[in-house]
């Protein structure tokens, strides 16, 4: 079947078959190893792009589902050599231990100030369930949320 959809601006047109998942296409046939396969069971979120602005764990969506979508993985969010302000946050709040969950957790997360641009600790909390570091590294990752969200616009 033919997939065609935007990823990071840059159109792809690819064939794939039925049960190719998102995450597959991105990484092996788009080529960004970012959006990382932690779980492949929609647990841990590590897979996590927006969808035409919507936060997704890509695991869950067919390629051919997202077919005509806009896509934004983690190599999206960068200005050239400009951190996304939620990147440089992470960086320094140290929000990362392996550094696996962290594009997932990025992701996750500027979809969550999107949406609610200056949230409690709590609401930062409950707004990341859905992503799982193995490391245990959330305290720092939601500083790292937070400080991004003090610098939001009010
Ligand atoms: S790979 Fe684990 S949630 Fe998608």
């Amino acid at each position: 079947m033919k997939v065609s959809l935007t990823v990071n601006g840059v159109p792809h047109t690819d064939d794939v078959e039925p049960r190719t998942l998102l995450v597959q296409f991105i990484r092996d046939q788009v080529g960004l190893t970012g959006t990382n396969i932690g779980c492949d069971t929609s647990s841990g979120g590590a897979c996590t792009v927006h969808i035409d602005g919507e936060s997704v764990k890509s695991c869950t969506v067919l390629a051919v589902q997202a077919d005509g979508a806009d896509i934004t993985t983690i190599e999206g969010l960068a200005n050239g050599d400009q951190l996304h302000p939620m990147q440089q946050a992470f960086m320094e709040n140290h929000g990362l231990q392996c550094g696996y969950c962290t594009p997932g957790m990025i992701m996750a997360a500027t979809s969550l100030l999107e949406e609610n641009p200056h949230p409690t600790e709590r609401e930062v909390r409950i707004g990341l369930e859905g992503n799982l570091c193995r490391c245990t590294g959330y305290h720092n990752i939601v500083k790292a949320i937070l400080a991004a969200a003090e610098g939001a616009p009010a």
